[in-house]
């Protein structure tokens, strides 16, 4: 049988790493693919790749290779929103399946790329957007399909949690050890996208539509960074049992979709809490099965390349099925998604961290704990530190509320005049149920 002719856009880290697997282990793969598969032609800017080039025809218009009438599978390795999207809709629109890494593109235009592409029947393969090495998407997709999924926690930008460790384990400052990551290779061009959970927010986009069967809404996505964690806040964080993780969560509620990437304690003895370092990791919780957990390197070159090869891999044995057998973009059949609404965060349910400063005086504390009465926010832990100076810091943790009640009652204790400055909230999930 003819092989398949492959061309790779972007020969950056991931595309580096994709080249080389490809070539070193192509007889492997084509015992896997049952096809031959060749590298035809790389778009790149670079004139100093990674890997040995020689023999190989490039160009530096990447057009050239969504137009190559040679080229079977198109594979967008360039990352970014707008140049990514116009490479994707010309190679569909020239009958070429796609590969991508690309989280953002995906989270942001994914919904219009998989109606081009369903038009043109052809593939469009994202398994490398989200946490790199990990095949979360393939199992959410496939190995789940039995399963209504009530909720998956998730941590999925490695940067943020390389970050969170480093801070934890050697109480290193926030910006020196992101510059480390900067250097390491693990962070965003942009490192506001992985310390933001804007990063972390496109992947989760991804992983709630596969779900659920939504459409893609990044949009509606909450999203609340790590550049305000202190080693105070994770040190009382560690004293109550819990440490804390940047995480992106997804539940399927009575009311509608959450879709959340902010920093939350979690129990320090579930596994979640000691995945550590540059690791990603996601807990998937399904009535069927129960609790599921997905570990491994969420980004690196071959680590990434072996979800990209995978996905080239999918592609090519199902060349010969018919469309109505592939299996869909989103899980779901796209006649068959649902229209739950994302709900806005104030609408969203979880346990709290609060940590306040008050002036130290008897009765302080009672306005605390009537304000909180009122809203109906159960106290499950409280923490006075001792302290000699005028004024003392109050550690707090409540039973699940829906937040705008938090949000109500914060402001009403940030008022009282023997409470001083703003209240540090994090979200609290036990991950249990
Ligand atoms: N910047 C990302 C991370 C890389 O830190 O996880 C993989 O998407």
């Amino acid at each position: 049988m003819k092989p398949v002719k492959v061309g790779i856009c972007g020969l950056g880290t991931v595309g580096g790493g994709t080249f080389n697997v490809l070539t070193r282990n192509a007889e492997e793969i084509s015992r896997r693919a049952g096809r031959h598969i060749v590298i035809e032609q790389i778009g790149m800017r670079s004139d100093n790749p990674t890997c040995d080039l020689s023999g190989m025809q490039t160009t530096t218009d990447i057009f050239e290779v969504a137009t190559n009438p040679e080229i079977d599978i198109v594979v967008e390795l360039i990352g970014g929103y707008e140049t990514a999207r116009d490479l994707v809709m010309t190679a569909i629109e020239n009958g070429k399946h796609v590969v991508t890494a690309n989280k953002a593109l995906i989270a942001v235009h994914g919904n219009e790329i998989f109606e081009a592409a369903q038009n043109k029947n052809v593939m469009v393969a994202f398994e490398a957007s989200v946490a790199g090495g990990i095949p979360i998407i393939k199992a959410i997709r496939e190995g789940l399909a039995a399963n209504q999924i009530n909720w998956l926690a998730g941590i999925i930008n490695g940067t943020g949690n390389f970050i969170m460790t480093e801070m934890r384990e050697k109480g290193r400052e926030f910006a020196d050890v992101l510059q480390e990551a900067q250097a390491l290779g693990y962070a965003e061009a942009d490192p506001t996208f992985d310390v933001e959970g804007i990063d972390a927010a496109h992947k989760l986009t991804i992983l709630s539509s596969l779900a659920f069967g939504i459409p893609l809404q990044f949009n509606k996505a909450y999203t609340e960074g790590i550049s305000r964690i202190t080693p105070q806040d994770i040190r009382y964080a560690e004293e109550l049992g819990y440490r804390v993780k940047h995480l992106g969560i997804t539940r399927r509620t009575d009311k509608g979709i959450e879709l959340r990437v902010h920093p939350t304690l979690i129990p320090k003895d579930v596994l979640l809490a000691n995945v550590n370092g540059v690791m990603n990791a996601i807990l998937v919780d399904g009535d069927a099965v129960g609790q599921t957990l997905y570990y491994g390197p969420g980004a690196g070159a071959e680590a990434t390349a072996s979800s990209v090869v995978a996905d080239i891999v999918d592609v090519v044995r199902t060349l010969t099925a018919d469309r109505d057998n592939r299996v869909p973009h989103l899980a779901f059949q796209p006649s068959a998604l649902s229209d739950a609404p994302v709900l806005p965060v104030e609408a969203t349910t979880s346990a709290y961290y609060l940590r306040l400063q008050a002036v130290e005086r008897p009765g302080v504390l009672a306005y605390v704990t009537r304000i909180l009465g009122e809203k109906g926010i159960n106290i499950e832990a409280i923490i006075q530190k001792q302290t000699t100076e005028a004024q003392v810091p109050v550690i707090m943790l409540t039973q699940r509320v829906e937040e705008r009640m938090m949000n109500e009652a914060i402001r009403e204790i940030e008022a009282l005049p023997d409470i001083l400055g703003e209240i540090v909230r994090i979200r609290v999930e036990l991950l249990a149920d």
